[in-house]
């Protein structure tokens, strides 16, 4: 049955979607990876996508921008189509002095601002954990590239007037960088007994100074990504 956000009915999905944050790349995403892909859900134009890859399902859908609206998509798809893991493939900023524009970081753990994992262990700091299932499958299909990490992020309620100060204690505790979906996904994925992952690429560096990326580079930085949370989902 359909929900309130998503418009698809049950065993329209895969058991595994993939999640960018922005629909535009999920229908890119979707004619790159799936030629027989079809649109299974349209509400508020964040297009969903299943089809095959090397003749395993697969759907594609967006989360949109921060923690609340990919909670929402998540739970849909956890909740009512049988969905069993969640794979984000996003970007995050550079935190850490170890990583530098252009990785690719393997997100095993988030740490997060917000409510929504607060009231999963009453009393109790919840840890934000990917499933290592998941993050094993994607170390392996990085066949030791030396620009892929393993790490924390921070998964944040704001994009804006963050105080650096947090970002310098972010970074001081190892944390890789910093985005807006991740903490909600795993938190979300353990309340339903589900898997998740996600795999980010540094898209820009808030303690370091450096350049940014050229087109071409964020292309193929992309595609690295991609290609890990693709082994993943279908591992
Ligand atoms: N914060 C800062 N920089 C970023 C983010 C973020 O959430 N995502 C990608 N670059």
């Amino acid at each position: 049955m359909a929900t309130p956000h998503i418009n698809a009915e049950k065993g329209d999905f895969a058991p595994a979607v993939l999640m960018p944050g922005d629909p535009k790349r999920a229908e890119r995403m979707a004619e790159m990876l799936m030629p027989d892909a079809k649109i299974v859900s349209d509400v508020r134009g964040i297009k969903a996508f299943t089809g095959t890859v090397d003749g395993k399902p697969l759907s594609i859908m967006a989360s949109g921008m921060g923690q609340p609206t990919l909670g929402i998509y998540v739970t849909e798809l956890f909740t009512e189509f049988d969905v069993q893991r969640v794979i984000r493939v996003g970007t995050c900023g550079g935190l850490s002095e170890k990583v530098k524009i252009g990785d690719v970081v393997i997100a095993n753990g988030a740490h997060y601002e917000g409510i929504i994992n607060t009231h999963l262990i009453p009393e109790t700091h919840f840890s934000a954990v990917a499933s290592h299932n998941l993050v094993q499958a994607a170390y392996d299909a990085a066949e030791g590239a030396e620009n892929v990490v393993v790490a924390p992020v921070i998964s944040r309620d704001r994009f804006y007037n963050v105080p650096p100060e947090v970002n310098e204690a972010a970074a001081r505790v190892g944390t890789a960088g910093a985005e807006m979906e991740a903490g909600a996904l795993y938190g979300l994925a353990a309340l339903h007994g589900k898997e998740a992952l996600a795999v980010l690429t540094v898209s820009d560096h808030m303690t370091v100074k450096s350049e940014d990326m050229t087109a071409e580079e964020r292309e193929t930085n992309f595609q690295g990504a991609l290609k890990l949370a693709v082994a993943a989902a279908l591992s």
